[in-house]
């Protein structure tokens, strides 16, 4: 394997080191007002999305020497060896190819975008028969509901654009269970009827706890309702690479959809993992979804550098995560069904980047991927965003906004792009001390207690944020949305050093799992368990 670049060996680094220094001394505002061209100039377009990263701590010379540090990085030639399916899982020795389950020609890689071909067919078939009422169950009853049984990769992206695309949902309702407590499942079995139930069991190891355990909970309710042995295969399907635990599980090869080991779960979506979101909104709605990724992934693979918009915003990241110490990073969609796109994006980033050494497994000596956090629309508002204008640490923003509403209320809606708007300003402007005791002075209040009060009304601005536009919130435009996160994901790691494709870090606590169990169960620990552990055990036991 060549050598993986250091980050704070390049060239580059100890230069914007000393840039980003002079940086935090100037005001955004400042730059805005002496450079007319400024929100123009630092506006990027991609894929029906736009990007004004106008209101960042950044001038054209701290851009320039980002850029540089991509090229010392060796950005451009990790990009290509992505797309071209190198093996860049160095860890599990595979390629992430995503990318291909959204392409339309399989290039180079002929031979697995014919199994693409064949499973995108396949989930075509399921959807157009189910949303046609085609689907019966075991009282010969059409199946009316799918529930997606699933956790991570197999939920959160299915999950989330189930959610965010609900004017185009057709006849068929689905529903999402993840958690391994009993409450999920038997809430979402509340409203349900098992003779008009399709459950999709989507687990690309079918080795997963939650998944397994919910599965066979399932099951169970299935038959105590009604359904045979032999009628369970109209009930059941799964999704996963593991197709003869699939088949240990009694499901017929016939209702078993594939997935390969070089799709990472989090990168999912774009396979069969999204079945459940594809009978939702229906397959052509689908395909336009992986229609606009496929569009953001040309835009990543041809626009230089300069004008690549998942490199610029990786820059972003890395050039506060690196340079000014932030350590988190939230995400503000201003559109309600936008709502699952922080939990996705925390898989997507946090499992991908969260890494501590480099992909020669040497430890870093800086900082890698922040924690993501954020919630959609002007709930925030109230809550949150105090901090984001007054707090003490540095939270860079991306509010995400589509222009139009789907529900035709204009009126309620103009109230919240004003909202996002105005927060992106608020961020960046701040108040000072004088304006907010001149303000305080003009409303009558009295010398001594408008300077007392000032302080506590200033806001220091010069928070920097991004604002992603897009004309509405569509299936293509959703598909563009979130390969765009996934390539700033991928360019972020390649900056740091790190294969954002493995996920070392969930393993232990999955070993732990299984010892707790049993030790819950009655076996001995023989002084394997810490102290506080074994405890905590004992206060369960006692109470059962
Ligand atoms: O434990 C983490 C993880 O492996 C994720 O990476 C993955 O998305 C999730 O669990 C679910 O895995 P599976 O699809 O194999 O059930």
């Amino acid at each position: 394997m060549p050598a993986t670049p250091v980050l704070s060996q390049l060239p580059s680094y100890e230069v914007i080191k000393t840039i980003a220094q002079s940086l935090k001394a100037v005001s955004v505002v400042r730059m805005l007002e002496q450079e007319p061209n400024r929100a123009a100039e630092f506006t990027l377009t991609a894929a029906g999305l736009q990007l004004d990263y106008s209101k960042h701590l950044l001038d054209v010379q701290a851009r320039q020497a980002l850029l540089q540090l991509a090229e010392e990085a060796k950005l451009p030639a990790a990009i290509a060896g992505l797309l071209a399916g190198e093996e860049l899982n160095n860890t599990e020795q595979r390629p992430a190819l995503h990318t291909l389950l959204r392409a339309s020609s399989g290039g180079s890689l002929g031979s697995k975008f014919d199994e693409v071909v064949a499973a995108r067919a396949s989930m075509r078939q399921w959807a157009d028969q189910l949303n046609a009422g085609e689907l019966r169950g075991f009282s010969g009853s059409v199946i009316t509901d799918v529930v997606n049984i699933g956790i991570g990769g197999s939920d959160l992206g299915p999950r989330l654009v189930t959610e965010a695309l609900r004017p185009f949902h057709g006849s068929v309702a689905c529903h999402y269970v993840a958690n391994v407590d009993p409450a999920d499942l038997q809430n979402t079995l509340l409203s349900l009827q098992a003779e008009t139930t399709l459950f999709i069991l989507c687990s690309k190891s079918f080795r997963t706890e939650e998944t397994l355990t919910n599965s066979l909970v399932a099951r169970e309710w299935m038959k105590q309702s009604g359904a045979t042995d032999a009628d369970l295969n109209k009930h059941f399907v799964a999704i996963t690479s593991n197709l003869q635990a699939a088949a240990d599980f009694g499901i017929p090869e016939e209702n078993c959809l594939p997935l390969w080991d070089w799709v990472g779960g989090r990168y999912s979506v774009w396979s069969a993992i999204g079945l459940s979101c594809a009978i939702a909104i229906g397959w052509e709605n689908f395909e336009l979804f992986l229609a606009g990724a496929a569009a953001m992934d040309e835009h990543f693979q041809s626009a230089p550098l300069a004008e690549n918009m998942p490199v610029m915003m990786s820059l972003l990241e890395v050039w506060y995560v690196n340079f000014f110490g932030a350590n988190n990073h939230v995400v503000l969609p201003y559109d309600h069904s936008l709502q699952k796109l922080p939990d996705f994006l925390q898989q997507l980033t946090m499992e991908s980047n969260g890494k501590r050494v480099n992909k020669s497994g040497e430890l870093l000596d800086y900082h890698t991927g922040p924690v993501l956090w954020g919630s959609a629309g002007t709930m925030g508002q109230h809550s949150f965003h105090q901090l984001l204008h007054q707090g003490t640490q540095q939270c860079p923003a991306d509010f995400i906004l589509p222009l139009t509403t789907h529900t035709g209320m204009t009126e309620q809606h103009r109230r919240l792009v004003a909202n996002c708007i105005a927060q992106s300003r608020t961020m960046t402007v701040g108040r000072s001390i004088d304006e907010a005791k001149s303000s305080l002075l003009e409303r009558g209040m009295d010398e001594a207690s408008a300077g007392e009060l000032a302080p506590h009304l200033s806001m220091p601005g010069n928070r920097p944020n991004s604002v992603i536009t897009m004309a509405s919130l569509a299936p293509q435009t959703l598909g563009a949305l979130l390969a765009l996160y996934e390539h700033r994901t991928f360019c972020s790691a390649v900056l740091w050093g790190i294969n954002p494709f493995d996920q070392w870090g969930v393993e232990l606590g999955k070993e732990i799992g299984v010892q707790v169990l049993g030790l819950m169960a009655g076996e001995s620990s023989s002084g394997s368990m810490d102290t506080a552990t074994e405890r905590l055990i004992g206060e369960w036991l006692a109470e059962q």
